[in-house]
Order: structure tokens, then C-alpha cells, then sequence
């Protein structure tokens, strides 16, 4: 399984032969103007809200890629009406989806569609891939909400907002990390934007202390999981 970060919380997993892209956002972000967004494929788009941070590229790959775009029903309603057509719509609870099966799961935010219409509710996923279990928070504050995964799952690795302001902070993430009980954290939505400006090797120390690790690769880089 691999996973390439491409800046705040857009990301794409490949594993079992699929590629899964996460909240695009990359053209409107100076810090990942070197990421060439026609080499990116994908079969499936995950969208964890419709706030334009996650979404400003969102029509573009869909039509780029012919992806499957998943998204909660307000948010693909939106999706729909920008003349994408592979969109399946979701809620809170578990799907079972072409790739296998998805937990989407609370995530205490807001969500609005880019038009200002209505998004529902912010979600956040859980994914088993490639055997392993892995949790995407979307944007979220710290909830005890959480803790319901480490009942559910065994998760491998968990993909935290840690820049604060608008999400969680370090210091929450790790206090996230403990409610779900997962050593492997993958950091995104910080240093975008200076409200969720971090020093990243606080935050990477921080977390070291509680024995867990951090990873926050370039933008652009691919780390194995
Ligand atoms: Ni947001
Ligand atoms: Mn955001």
C-alpha cells in the first residue's frame, strides 16, 4: 500500500490495484504548485466535506479521472449538479461499496457546498485495505466519538488533522491517537494557511514522547504503509 501526500488534506492511497484520492485541493494551494494534477489517477474520490479546502478540485479529477466520487448526500448532490455523473452517495454508518466496505463515521466540523448550499454533515472514513485498517478523520475536533473505532477496529494507521485553529491541534491528535488506539499517525490540514501554521518538529517529537509516530511526508512524496 502506498500513500502520496499532495497538501492540506488531499492525499491518494493505492492499494489492491486501486487508486482512492482523498479531498482534492491542490491547484489553489501555492504549496503544492509543483504537483501536476493531469498526471493524477484515480478510480475512487472521497470527499469528507464540501469546504472549498477539500473540494476546489474535486469536479476537475472527477472528469479528469472518470473516478467514482463518494460523498455524503448533500455534498454529492452538489457534485451531481456540476455535471459529474459516477457519484455515489453516503451517510454515517457502513457501505458496502465496489472496493469493499466503508465506515463513514462523525467528524464534529460544518460543511457547505462551494455555492453556499447546504453540505450536510462533515464525516470522516475508515478503510480496510490491502489487510490493513485505516482511519481518515476529515476535518474534526477532538470528540469521544473516537473512541467507538477502537472497539470496531484494530486501525493500522489513522490520518489526523493536527494544525489546529480549525481541526484539531497536535496535542489533540494525540489525545485522538489514544481514543482509537492507533500508534501510526499521518498528519494533514496544517501550514496551508498561517491559522494552522505548526512547528513540525514539535509536533513529530510530541508525538514521539507517547511512543507513537508521526509521519508528515513532503507534498509530492510517497511513503510506503
Ligand atoms: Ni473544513
Ligand atoms: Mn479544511
Amino acid at each position: 500500500m502506498k500513500y502520496t501526500y499532495y497538501g492540506q488534506s488531499c492525499f491518494l492511497i493505492e492499494a489492491d490495484g486501486k487508486k482512492f484520492l482523498f479531498d482534492p485541493f491542490i491547484k489553489s494551494n501555492p504549496l503544492a504548485k509543483d504537483v501536476d494534477t493531469s498526471k493524477i489517477e484515480a478510480d475512487y474520490i472521497l470527499v469528507s466535506h464540501g469546504h472549498g479546502d477539500h473540494v476546489a478540485d474535486l469536479v476537475e479529477l472527477a472528469k479528469q479521472t472518470n473516478a467514482e466520487v463518494i460523498a455524503m448526500v448533500e455534498v454529492a448532490k452538489w457534485i451531481k449538479e456540476q455535471g459529474v455523473d459516477k457519484v455515489t452517495d453516503i451517510n454515517f454508518g457502513t457501505q458496502k461499496l465496489s472496493f469493499g466496505k466503508l465506515r463513514t463515521v462523525w467528524a464534529v466540523h460544518s460543511s457547505s457546498n462551494p455555492d453556499g448550499s447546504y453540505g450536510g454533515n462533515p464525516a470522516g472514513f475508515v478503510l480496510e485495505l490491502a489487510g490493513k485498517q485505516i482511519y481518515f478523520a476529515g476535518d474534526t475536533a477532538l470528540t469521544v466519538e473516537m473512541k467507538l473505532l477502537s472497539e470496531l477496529y484494530n486501525l493500522d494507521y489513522a490520518i489526523l488533522p493536527i494544525g489546529g485553529h480549525y481541526t484539531m491541534d497536535v496535542d489533540d491528535a494525540i489525545i485522538a491517537s489514544k481514543y482509537i488506539d492507533c500508534d501510526q499517525i499521518i498528519g494533514v490540514h496544517y501550514n496551508t494557511f498561517p491559522p494552522i501554521s505548526i512547528d513540525t518538529e514539535d509536533a513529530t517529537a510530541k508525538f514521539k514522547r507517547e511512543s507513537k509516530t508521526l509521519w508528515l511526508p513532503q507534498i509530492g512524496e510517497t511513503i510506503a504503509l
